[in-house]
């Protein structure tokens, strides 16, 4: 993330081990800035770290529903990094229950993962990325930050919870020039979160993924299933300069699924 007028980034990524967290680390670190990837899974950490293989790279074991451990984490990168201007957040779980049997566990997890660690981190980060005078907040919503589901109270509470904390953090922190935007996706089957998905989908509806993927990309006005990189290529752009006037913005990248409602025998 640099130009001929700006130095390099200096970024940390939650849930940077896996799916979009691993791509936007990949991506930033392709254009030469400095990323922790902060991760609750030591094991896909390690294999991240294989896999990026890069010296400017930083792996720190973080719990994102800790105060201590996204304090530690914000530290780390200041240790190593000298600061920081670019916050990501992606760590995110998710769990499909009705109503009547989501556990108080579960929502609590969900909502402390999900929603509570977005505030944590962008908490803990706020001193360094207001310092850095060039500061980036960007949370990942969902779809299900938009649109009710079923079988998510839990998660869509959680992400609409998300855009609002993007909002509010947004008017606080626009004087101090950091700006804080979300991204929201439709389904990404080629992440950990995507193919927990794509199976429960295979044993609920006794469908192969490839059938249900093609439904899915049936229902998209764009005529296909989200990549990884569509969603990577979304938050590179609230990350880049040219997006320097754009904060309290909730991006869909949903191929236009979002923004239109087919009517029966008015098909195109
Ligand atoms: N894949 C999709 O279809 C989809 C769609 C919309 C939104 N999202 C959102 O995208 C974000 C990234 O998910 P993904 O699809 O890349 O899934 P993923 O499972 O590949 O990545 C999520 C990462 O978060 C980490 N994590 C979980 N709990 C954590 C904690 N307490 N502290 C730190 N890290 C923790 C996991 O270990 C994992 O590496 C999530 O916020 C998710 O809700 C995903």
């Amino acid at each position: 993330m640099s130009n001929s007028q700006t130095s390099p980034r200096r970024a940390l990524i939650t849930g940077g081990a896996s799916g979009f967290g691993l791509g936007i680390a990949e991506a930033m670190l392709a254009r030469g800035a400095q990323v922790a990837i902060g991760d609750i899974d030591p094991e896909r950490l390690q294999d991240a770290e294989r896999g990026l293989d890069s010296d400017n790279l930083l792996v720190i074991e973080l719990d994102v529903t800790s105060p201590k451990s996204t304090a530690a984490a914000v530290a780390a990168c200041e240790e190593r990094f000298g600061g920081l201007d670019t916050l990501v957040n992606s760590a995110g779980v998710i769990a499909f229950n009705p109503l009547e049997e989501i556990s108080e566990a579960e929502w609590d997890w969900v909502l402390d993962v999900d929603l509570k660690g977005t505030f944590l981190c962008c908490q803990a980060a706020a001193a360094l990325l207001c310092a850095s005078g060039r500061g980036r907040i960007v949370n990942i919503g969902s779809d299900a930050a938009k649109v009710g589901f079923p079988l998510l109270a839990h998660y869509c509470a959680a992400k609409f919870g998300v855009v609002g904390l993007t909002k509010v953090l947004a008017g606080e922190l626009a004087p101090r020039q950091v700006t804080v935007n979300c991204v929201c996706p439709v389904g990404v089957s080629g992440t950990g979160m995507g193919q927990a998905i794509l199976e429960l989908k295979t044993e609920a509806t006794g469908m192969q993924p490839q059938e249900i993927l093609a439904a899915t990309a049936a229902d998209i006005p764009l005529q296909r299933n989200p990549t990884v990189q569509d969603i990577v290529n979304a938050v590179l752009f609230f990350i880049s300069d040219e997006a320097a006037f754009l904060t309290g913005s909730a991006l869909d990248v949903d191929g236009g699924m979002l923004s239109t409602i087919p009517v029966p025998g008015m098909e195109v």
